[in-house]
């Protein structure tokens, strides 16, 4: 029995294509933030479209790419059978290939449902249900024909991240077509709102979060060559946190036409999140308990590690940010820039390129990438990147909410909008330097990565699972 590694490898170099890709348009739209003539009057380069841009590629070409990657390569060795139905898996490489280039087209046309994360238009829409359900397909029929009667917790949460977002895509896209590039809605007024974010919110929770923890679970005992620190937590991780996410959706309405009891339940579920999100990243970090000392020596698990902290902590600060007098000040500014980032740069991207990392040599039987200390150098500059755009965000949001709740004795405001503006001027800067070295990281991993997959395949050495190895606790 051979696994099933070519789709692998193609979602392996569409990750970190698409890394690029979609890291240059943020680089891009940050630079414009400082000086707005970089849109050099042309329609299809101007912010509002590009932004769009930005978040699609991040988020579903390059995180998407790498969370189908991975669970098609977890899936195999935790299940110790092929994957099934290899046309249809080839499909969902290909068929999620064509839903980007769609994106990619569509967006900078100004083609958008205007709705945020779910902006492509009906035809896309359908199209991305086709590929999920093959996608649904080829992961739950691999688990279905495993040859062990266990079904590892990686492979869990894959699964309510495969389910949850057909659910989710599929509830909040309901529209009524008009031409092939325009719709409307099923929804009205608050409850478009209420759908939308409850849509949002999970798709940080599910798509951003519960595909990523599958990465961690998988990966962190893999490369520190120990079992998961205690299964039993991440069992109840897992119960815990699916139940919790789906009601604190309304965090992202404070303050707007959405009856007030619904924002109070959506803060207080947002404030309770805290404990199981802090109760898998606690299960991730101390998996290292007893192999600290490899970080010495294996910057793969530093990125790891990194992923993690960045985890607890914008864990920590959404749900402070969901109190709705923190959110009073904290809503419109940068500060919910920099809360994205730390978990987009700090625990995604970090997680992604760990995995990556750590599953790119293995296609090709090898332990290392071609070059540790080009892993090595990566880490750094990415960690200073992310570091100087999250620091550069909170300075500035802070300032920001301060700054447009100023009064004078009067009455009137003590500072005009445009001058809030010039005072973020500097933060800008510092961002799109950090965005740029983060960036810049990304081509030394697009390097290293073509190295190592073009070296010689040696033949494939038979290692120890995550998934039978037991726990610590
Ligand atoms: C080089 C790296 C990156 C740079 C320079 C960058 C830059 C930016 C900029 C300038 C914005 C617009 C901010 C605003 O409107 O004020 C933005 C928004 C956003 N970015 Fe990034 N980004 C990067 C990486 C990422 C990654 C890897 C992800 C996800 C995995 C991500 C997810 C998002 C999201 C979700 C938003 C929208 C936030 C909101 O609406 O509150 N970004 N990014
Ligand atoms: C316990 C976990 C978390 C809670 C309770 C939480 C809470 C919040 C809150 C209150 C906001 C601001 C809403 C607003 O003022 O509009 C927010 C925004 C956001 N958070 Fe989180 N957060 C959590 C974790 C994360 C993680 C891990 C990520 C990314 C991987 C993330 C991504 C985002 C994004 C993309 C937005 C901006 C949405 C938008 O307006 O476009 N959050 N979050």
């Amino acid at each position: 029995m051979t696994y099933n590694d070519k789709v692998v490898r193609q979602f392996v170099v569409m990750t970190v294509i698409w890394g690029i890709v979609g890291m240059l348009v943020g680089v891009i739209i940050a630079a414009q933030l400082w000086l707005p003539v970089l849109n050099f009057d042309i329609p299809w380069l101007t912010y509002g479209r590009l932004r769009p841009l930005h978040t699609n590629a991040v988020i579903f070409a390059f995180g998407g790419s790498a969370l189908i990657g991975t669970s098609f390569y977890v899936v195999q060795r935790t299940c110790h059978v092929r994957l099934y139905a290899g046309g249809l898996a080839s499909f969902v490489f290909w068929g999620w290939q064509l839903v980007i280039l769609a994106a990619a087209i569509s967006l900078p046309m100004g083609w958008t449902q205007g709705k945020e994360y779910a902006e492509l238009e009906w035809p896309i829409d359908i199209l991305i249900t086709a590929v999920w359900v093959a996608y649904a397909v080829v992961f739950f029929g691999t688990v279905i024909k495993r040859r062990v009667s266990h079904i590892y917790v990686a492979n869990w949460f894959y699964a309510a991240f495969i389910i949850t977002i057909a659910l989710l895509h599929i509830v909040n896209n309901l529209a009524l077509p008009v031409t092939a590039t325009k719709s409307y809605e099923v929804y009205t007024g608050a409850v478009d709102a209420m759908v939308q974010w409850w849509y949002g919110h999970n798709a940080v929770g599910f798509f951003l979060t519960a595909g990523f923890l599958a990465m961690m679970y998988y990966f962190v005992p893999k490369q520190a060559e120990g079992p998961v620190y205690s299964y039993r937590l991440s069992i109840v991780h897992f119960w815990a946190l699916i139940a919790i996410y789906m009601w604190a959706g309304p965090h992202h309405l404070h303050y707007t036409a959405l009856p007030d009891w619904v924002q109070s339940l959506g803060m207080v579920f947002s404030l309770i999140l805290l404990a199981p999100s802090w109760g898998g990243m606690i299960n991730g970090v101390m998996t290292l308990s007893g192999h600290w000392h490899k970080l010495r020596t294996d910057p793969v698990l530093k990125f790891m590690i990194v992923a993690l902290s960045f985890y607890g902590m914008s864990t920590f600060e959404g749900p402070m940010m969901s109190i709705k007098t923190v959110n009073a000040l904290s809503h419109y500014t940068d500060w919910t820039i920099g809360h994205v980032h730390s978990g987009a740069l700090g625990w995604v991207a970090m997680m992604t390129i760990g995995s990556l990392y750590s599953l790119t040599p293995r296609l090709m039987g090898k332990k290392v990438m071609y070059s540790v200390k080009a892993v090595d150098t990566h880490f750094w500059i990415a960690t200073i990147g992310i570091v100087l755009y999250i620091a550069s965000r909170w300075i500035a949001g802070v300032m920001q909410g301060l700054m447009w709740r100023a009064f004078n004795d009067d009455g009137t405001l003590t500072y005009t909008f445009i001058e809030t503006i010039a005072a973020t001027k500097p933060y800008y800067i510092i961002r799109l330097l950090g965005g740029t070295l983060f960036l810049a990281g990304m081509f030394i991993m697009a390097w290293n990565t073509f190295k190592t997959l073009g070296q010689a395949k040696a033949p494939e050495f038979k290692a120890a699972e995550p998934a039978d190895w037991g726990e610590h606790a």
